[in-house]
Formats: C-alpha cells, sequence, structure tokens
C-alpha cells in the first residue's frame, strides 16, 4: 500500500501529532506514505510531495503547525487565480488532483481538515479518490465527533489569557472584553469564559442585548467588583443584530469585540479595553489531551484505510474511536446545544450571556 496524507485549513495545535501517529502505523503495516505539502499544491504544481518516513515524524508530537505547510485558500474546485490586468478568476483543477494522485500510484489519501477540507475531501471522495477524514479545527464545530484536536489547546491559551486579564482589570477598575475565535460556535469562548471565571460570556448561538450586559456590570459595580470580564465569541451578534467581518469576501470575521467594549463604555461610563486574541489560540505547543487525540486519529485513520472504510471520518465517540460518513458528519455542523449543561453551569455560577 502506497498513501498520502494532507493539511488543509487553518493550523491546529496537534495537526503534527495526527501525521506521526498515521505514518507510524502506516510504516509499521509495512506502507510506504508520501505527504502532499501545502493542503493539495503538492498535486497541482504549486508544491510538492515529500517522503514521509519514521525519521520524518520524529520528534514532532509537541511541535504546533504542520510540518506539511497548510493554506485555507486551496479548494481545487474553486481554484482562484489572479490574471496579468489584477482581475481574479475561479477554475476547477480537481481533475489535476485525481490525475496527480493516480499517476504517483497511490492507494489511498488521508485528509486532515476543518469543514471546509472534508467538504473538498467529500468531493474527491465521489470523483472516486479512497480517502479517509481527519476532522480538526480549535473550533470544535465539526459534527458526528465529540471533539476535534486543537479545541482543548485554543480553550487552554484562551483561558490562560482571561486569567491574566484578571488583575489588570481589577487594578485599574476596568471592564476588560477579550474576543475569541469559533466562526459560528461559541464552544472556545463558553468553555475558557466558564474556566477563566468571566462575568459575561458571549456567543454566537445565544443573539445578546446589551442593556443585560451592562446591567451584569453595574450589578458587580454595587457588591463592591469594581471590574469585570467580557468574552466575546467572534461570530456573537446583537439580538436583531448581524456578525462583525473584517473581510466580508472572505466571510472572516471580527471587530465584535470592540464593538462591545465601546457600547459599554459608553453605557456604564465605566473605563473599558479590549483586546483580541486572534491567531495566538492557533499556535504553541498542543496540550496533552490534543497530543493524544491526535495520534489516535491518526492511526486510526490508518486502520480504516486497511478496512477500506472510504469517505468516513475519523469521530472521537468515548470510549473509542468511531468511523463516520464524512457527508454525515459535515450535514450538522456542531454549536453549541441550548439545553447543555455547560451553559446552564455559566447561568448557575452567576455568569451572564447576555440574554
Ligand atoms: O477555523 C479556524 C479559525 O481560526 C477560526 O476560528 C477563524 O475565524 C479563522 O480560522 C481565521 O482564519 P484566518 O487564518 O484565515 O485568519
Amino acid at each position: 500500500m502506497k498513501i498520502a496524507i494532507n493539511t488543509g485549513g487553518g493550523d491546529a495545535p496537534g495537526l503534527n501529532a495526527v501525521i506521526r501517529g498515521a505514518v507510524l502505523a502506516a510504516i509499521h503495516r509495512g506502507w510506504e506514505c508520501l505527504g502532499i505539502r501545502r493542503g493539495y499544491g503538492g498535486l497541482m504544481g504549486e508544491d510538492r510531495v515529500v517522503p514521509l518516513d519514521a525519521a520524518a515524524v520524529r520528534g514532532i508530537t509537541h511541535l504546533g503547525g504542520t510540518i506539511l505547510g497548510t493554506t485555507n485558500r486551496g479548494d481545487p474546485f474553486t481554484w482562484r487565480e489572479q490574471c496579468p490586468d489584477g482581475s481574479w478568476v475561479t477554475h476547477d483543477r480537481s481533475d489535476e488532483v485525481v490525475a496527480a494522485f493516480r499517476s504517483l500510484g497511490l492507494d489511498a489519501l488521508i485528509a486532515i481538515g476543518g469543514d471546509g477540507s472534508l467538504r473538498i475531501a467529500a468531493r474527491l471522495y465521489a470523483k472516486g479518490v479512497p480517502l479517509v477524514g481527519v476532522p480538526k479545527t480549535i473550533d470544535n464545530d465539526v459534527g458526528g465527533t465529540v471533539a476535534t484536536f486543537g479545541f482543548d489547546t485554543a480553550v487552554q491559551t484562551a483561558t490562560d489569557a482571561i486569567d491574566k486579564l484578571h488583575s489588570t482589570a481589577e487594578s485599574h477598575e476596568r471592564v476588560m472584553v477579550v474576543e475569541v475565535m469559533g466562526r459560528h460556535a461559541g464552544w472556545i469562548a463558553l468553555h475558557s469564559g466558564i474556566a477563566g471565571s468571566a462575568d459575561v460570556i458571549l456567543i454566537p448561538e445565544i443573539p445578546f442585548d446589551l442593556k443585560k450586559v451592562c446591567d451584569k456590570i453595574r450589578s458587580r459595580e454595587t457588591e463592591g467588583r469594581h471590574f469585570s470580564i467580557v468574552v466575546v465569541a467572534e461570530g456573537a451578534a446583537p439580538r436583531g443584530g448581524t456578525v462583525s467581518l473584517v473581510d466580508p469576501e472572505h466571510e472572516r470575521l471580527g471587530g465584535m469585540g470592540d464593538k462591545v467594549a465601546s457600547s459599554i463604555e459608553k453605557m456604564t461610563g465605566k473605563e473599558t479595553r479590549s483586546l483580541v486574541l486572534g491567531h495566538l489560540q492557533r499556535g504553541g505547543s498542543p496540550t496533552t489531551f490534543d497530543r493524544l487525540l491526535g495520534l489516535r486519529f491518526g492511526a486510526a485513520a490508518v486502520r480504516l484505510v486497511a478496512e477500506g472504510r472510504f469517505g468516513c471520518m475519523v469521530a472521537l465517540r468515548p470510549p473509542g474511536i468511531a468511523a463516520v460518513p464524512i457527508e454525515e458528519a459535515l450535514a450538522t455542523p456542531k454549536r453549541v446545544p441550548l439545553d447543555s449543561d455547560t451553559l446552564a453551569t455559566a447561568r448557575d455560577l452567576g455568569i451572564s450571556l447576555g440574554d
């Protein structure tokens, strides 16, 4: 058997652990492994294909990023190219990918990615590429799996930041607003906000009312708590309002933290500062949980290839790893359920969810 591995979309801590898990499991079976550089770039003459042997994956479990490189602008079905006059054209280069896959004599592909990359994988599978998916994203928004790797590390980073904000917020008696990632899901905001003892957590699943947010800050004032920490998911939106986009063309979210901060300052008169954690949440060494999940996902993906269960992705279904058809997993993106015990816990702790 000769298999290839690629990583697509935004990077997430744990990608290298998946690569190592898959490569060692493949070598264990006597298979040959190749790494496709930069998503599908390595199959489209943009980049290259590299051999992945035991030496190539030595000492990488704890490293953030991906040794294969990645891109979130590399969809072969809607490939964008700039013309000499500066305008952009989009064309379908997926046949090239399929042809390159075949000419390399590959038997299977392990495609590691979030919902965008898994959607590409599902389309390539429909075109006859035998592949297995591995769900990756700090946002934790891929359906069919209890968790994606990368999420735990991102939550840890956000929680550390919230911890640090407490001392400066309290010293200056300020409101500190921190915007975290997560796209249209509030997982990072909710988990880090609760763990970091935030006073207000705003998530996309619950449209917020600024008056309620300010009521919470004022009630803390009357209790002698002259500072507050507000965690805002980048995809949160006010009731009846819309999300904040920094780049509408690519639907890149951002800016809601600043907007909430300036409204709080106007409405309460409290000095307010805001910060955006941004890509810090994608960086650094994966937590133990993400390393282990990554290694388990990588090895499980090779087992699925061995069983010929193509078109499926590995999924965390404690206590084990399951195989879920990629199409099924993508059908329903995973959002914070409004009846989740984690949300109930936030409310029981007195945290305002802005509603
Ligand atoms: O999907 C991961 C993620 O980090 C989101 O949380 C965020 O909205 C987006 O990617 C940022 O993408 P980029 O790296 O293109 O800025």
